[in-house]
Order: C-alpha cells, then structure tokens, then sequence
C-alpha cells in the first residue's frame, strides 16, 4: 500500500476517536492537509519523447542518463512526452512500453517522474473537438498506472495556448481529473494555466477541490534575455544583457505572486538557451533557483541536452556554471 494511502486513512480514522486519541494521533500522523508535492530539484528530458520520434531532436533517453541525474542530486525528472501522435484510439502499445522502460529507469534510481504532456498542438488549435481524446488519454495512463507509486505524477498539458483559454481549461482539466481519480485516487496531478504556463493564468485557474492536484509554472522571464541567439527560433534574438538590481527585483516580485496560490505550485520550466555565455546563464539560473527554494517551489530545469543544456553531449560534463547555479557547489 501506498504510505500516503496510509496516512490518509489514519486520518480519517482519527475523526471517529476519542480527543485524547485524537491528540496523540495528531502527534504521530503531524502532516499538512495539502502535503508537498514529492519534487524539489529536477531535470526535463527534453527533446526526447515529445518530439515527432524519439531520435529526431536529439539522442534517445538512455539508462545512464538517470544514473547521472541521480548522482548529481536531483530527485525527479520531468518527462515530457507527445502522446496525441501515438494515440489512435489507444495509446500506441510499443509507444507505451518505451515511456513505461523510461519510468521504470528513473525508478530503480531512486527518482520521481512528472509525466507531461506535452506539444499536444491540435487541442490548443481545436478544444472543443480535440477534448474527448486528451481525457481518453489520462484515462488510459491512470488505468495503466494505477499500481504505481506516488513518486510518478501526472502533468495534464503543457503550455496551453491558441484557442485554449483559462475558460475552457477549468472544464478540460475538470474531465482529466474525473477520469484519473477512478483509477488513481491519491496520485499527484500537476495543472498549469495558458499564455504558455503563465503566472497569472494559473492563479486564474478554477481546478476541482481536490488536495492532490498541484498548479505549475514556466520562467523565461525577461523573454528577450533567455531565448537570446536561440538558432532554433524563427527570428533569432539578438543579445541580452541581464542582472540589475530592477531585473532581480522582477523575479522576486514574480515568485512572490506566484507563491501566492492556494495549492503547492512546481515551477516546470525554466533555463536560458545554450547559445547564451555561462557568465550570462549562471547568475540569471541561480537567482531563479534561489527564489523558488525561497518559497517551497520545486523546481525542474529546462532540459538535460536540449536547447538549453544543463550537461554538455560531447563530454557527458555539466555545461560550464550550471552546476554551481543549481547545486551552490
Ligand atoms: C519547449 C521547448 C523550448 C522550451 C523553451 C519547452 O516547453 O517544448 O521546445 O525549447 O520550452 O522555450
């Protein structure tokens, strides 16, 4: 059984005791209605299973992988994962099997695994007709999951943008939710808001009264600093400077609206692009870093080797300042 399970039911056996009982269990079982969500410090494996296939965007997700992120200290990896385009009714078996090798990987290292899904771009451009298959989606994974432990944890969708508004993602989620909590009732669920997982969309998200469903966030703020020369852009930005005493005021002030929520809240995202001098990403990362630690946020790097890459894929080293500006070491 799971220990939340556990606990849970300890509580709610401690309603029907006697006040001195209660006292004593209350003692034991000290833990917060809403408890923290099992993430502090992660890593997105970007680039990996949400591109069209795997291996197009870069290399495909290897054991070793999670042996180095284990090792480095982090304790989860946010898995990001297209699954609309290997869904055609059910989830493509073979497709399933490798998302389910590549959780079972970061389990045997002792880590958690965000599953997120993610670049599910026909429902941003068509909610209403694309609804049924994003909540037969969870459905499937909650079913097929179901047995899991808590340290796996269910993303509904990242960064909701186009036609899909705070208005229609509070009824979109709502269904998402129902339809996990039949198979999995005490997983966590990560919901994050539009504008591309916005601060202030998801402060403005209505989520069913449900203590195991968590808010995210993304960072890339300012825009112009982080996606500075990013080759893969369209327009490529031109260079940026950062690290006045007004640019890490803006981070504090943000971090702050964004601890503001009534629920645990994940910062999902955040990192500047790897075209960007370490003298220029470390400071901004760490800063970043500081402040969500600050106020209890757990916090996942944008990304292990993709654009923005915390370890370099020719050496398998830290890229150059990454390490102290997450670790302090
Ligand atoms: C996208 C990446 C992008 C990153 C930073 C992610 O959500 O999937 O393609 O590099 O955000 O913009």
């Amino acid at each position: 059984m799971r220990p939340g399970t556990d606990k849970r039911q300890a509580q709610e056996g401690a309603g029907k005791a006697p006040r001195l009982l209660l006292a004593v269990l209350a003692s034991v079982f000290a833990v917060d209605p809403v408890r923290a969500l099992p993430v502090e410090r992660c890593v997105n494996l970007g680039n990996a299973l949400e591109a069209p296939a795997e291996g197009e965007w870069g290399p495909p997700i290897l054991l070793e992988d999670l042996g180095w992120i284990a090792a480095q200290g982090f304790d989860a990896v946010r898995l990001p994962v297209r699954f609309d385009a290997h869904w055609n009714g059910v989830i493509d078996p073979a497709f399933l099997r490798r998302v389910d090798e590549v959780i079972g990987w970061a389990g045997s290292e002792g880590l958690a695994v965000i599953l997120d899904l993610h670049h599910f771009e026909a429902l941003m451009a068509d909610p209403d007709g694309q609804a049924g298959v994003f909540v037969s989606i969870w459905e499937e994974l909650a079913r097929h999951y179901a047995s899991m432990s808590e340290g796996l944890i269910f993303e509904l969708l990242n960064e909701p943008s186009g036609a899909l508004d705070t208005a229609r993602l509070g009824p979109l989620y709502a269904g998402a939710i129902a339809a996990i909590r039949r198979h999995s009732p005490d997983r966590w669920i990560v919901a994050g808001g539009e504008d591309w997982n916005g601060i202030e969309a998801m402060l403005e998200l209505e989520l069913p009264p449900d203590d195991r469903v968590a808010l995210t966030f993304h960072y890339y703020e300012p825009y112009a600093f982080t996606h500075q020369l990013a080759r893969w852009r369209d327009e490529v930005l031109p260079p940026a400077d950062w690290g006045s005493p007004a640019d890490r005021a803006r981070i504090e002030a943000d971090f702050d609206r964004a601890a503001s929520a009534d629920r645990p809240v994940l910062l999902g995202e955040f990192g500047v692009a790897g075209e960007v001098s370490p003298e220029l990403r470390a400071p901004w990362t760490e800063a970043v870093r500081r402040a969500a630690e600050a106020r209890g946020v757990g916090w996942c790097i944008w990304a292990l080797e993709a654009e923005f890459p915390i370890r370099d894929p020719a050496t398998g080293q830290w890229v150059p300042g990454v390490e102290r500006a997450l670790f302090g070491r």
